[in-house]
């Protein structure tokens, strides 16, 4: 029954306090804006506070949090205390943070392992979002956050979502409004000892704007011409690709509403001869109400905006009582690729559809 949860205004101070109180106090986790998708948190340095995030969403408990910080003094608390934060991770931050970006550091003896699932690094991002900002700052302490949603489907951007989803099992919602990005962060690990970054999960910073960052020859130390070689090379883990790294919640099948999503994809032109589709034809029930979620998303020309609307599309249609939702596939670059990924996880299927016709 939702009636019983304080759905808070954000702006007021004493919302956030309540909710800071409850948070140190009981332990709970509770649902709060984020400027990527609402995350469901609790206190991350607190092992039953972060056991109650995996009940509340029916987590696998092999599927690491990401430890949320309201300033980079937190982020050194939480560190290990001889560690050094790599060059490419501080040039990372001072673009990102506050941001959509989450970075894996090494995990201390401070972190719980249910945060980090057991791995010897633990993901960690400062959310931009004011009021997930004042939260944190509020408790003092870091946060552990997955997206508020039940485990398997699609992250809320407004608050909405997560009422409808978890309203029956948690207490407080700070209401923020819609999300500004719309995906989750981009999840980027540069511990290898090669020093490359590696995105484990493309997001709201785009794999462009990370490789803008890093130009050939940036890492040039005078003494070596060849820029090709130090230019700092940025692997992506695409998860079809099995040998490669990626993060563990990718193995899990994902964003999928209740209903069938079927994406949409262009016919191949004739030239690609090593693939010859035959044009599949739509279910055949006539009865049946087909919602088509590109309507909703905006240009092609506008990836930002499609990835703003699109679990909000996937949510509303799934609530809309539509049987199928037909998703039009994007141009994987900028925020394309994070949008082709997760709409990837939530299709039962693929079809080719012919654009010219
Ligand atoms: O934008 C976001 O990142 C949102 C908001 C709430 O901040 N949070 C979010 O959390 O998306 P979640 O739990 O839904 O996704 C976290 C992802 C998972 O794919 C998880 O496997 C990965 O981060 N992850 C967490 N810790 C990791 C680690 N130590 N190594 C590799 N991947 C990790
Ligand atoms: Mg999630």
């Amino acid at each position: 029954d939702i009636n019983t949860n304080e759905i808070s205004s954000p702006s007021t101070l004493s919302s956030l306090v309540a909710a800071s109180l409850r948070l140190k106090n009981d332990l709970e986790p509770i649902a709060f804006p984020t400027e990527t998708v609402y995350g469901l948190g609790a206190l991350a340095l607190s092992n039953p506070a972060v056991l109650r995030i995996f009940a509340t969403k029916g987590r696998p408990a092999d599927n690491p949090l990401i430890v949320h910080v309201s300033s980079l003094s937190m982020l050194r608390r939480i560190l290990p205390p001889d560690y050094i934060v790599p060059q490419t991770y501080t040039t990372l931050i001072n673009a990102f943070w506050p941001g959509p970006l989450t970075l894996l550091f090494p995990s201390s003896s401070l972190i719980p392992p249910a945060v980090t699932a057991g791995h010897e690094t633990v993901a960690v991002r400062m959310p931009s979002h004011p009021v997930a900002r004042a939260l944190i700052a509020l408790c003092d302490e870091p946060l552990a956050a997955p997206s508020a949603n039940s485990s398997g489907k699609p992250s809320p951007t407004r608050a909405e979502h997560v009422a409808r989803d978890l309203g029956g099992k948690i207490s407080i919602i700070l209401d923020g409004g819609p999300a500004d990005v719309g995906l989750e962060s981009t999840v980027v690990d540069g511990l290898a000892p090669d020093g490359h970054l590696r995105v484990l999960r493309p997001g709201g910073v785009t794999v462009e704007d990370i490789q803008k960052l890093f130009p050939a020859g940036a890492k040039d130390n005078g003494t070596d011409t060849d820029a090709d070689a130090d230019a700092m090379e940025i692997d992506f883990a695409d998860d079809a690709m099995e040998a490669a790294p990626t993060t563990p919640g990718m193995k899990y099948r994902h964003y999928a509403p209740s209903v069938p999503v079927v994406l949409l994809v262009p016919l191949p032109t004739a030239s690609d001869s090593n693939s010859t589709p035959s044009l599949n034809s739509l279910p055949s029930a006539s009865s049946q109400r087909i919602a088509i979620l590109s309507h909703t998303l905006g240009s092609l020309s506008t990836p930002h905006i499609t990835a703003q609307r699109l679990f909000d599309g996937l949510l509303t249609l799934d609530d809309s009582g539509a049987d199928l939702i037909l998703v039009e596939s994007v141009e994987e670059s900028r925020e394309g690729l994070a949008i082709m990924n997760r709409v990837r996880k939530a299709a039962g299927e693929t079809r080719w559809i012919d654009l010219d016709r």
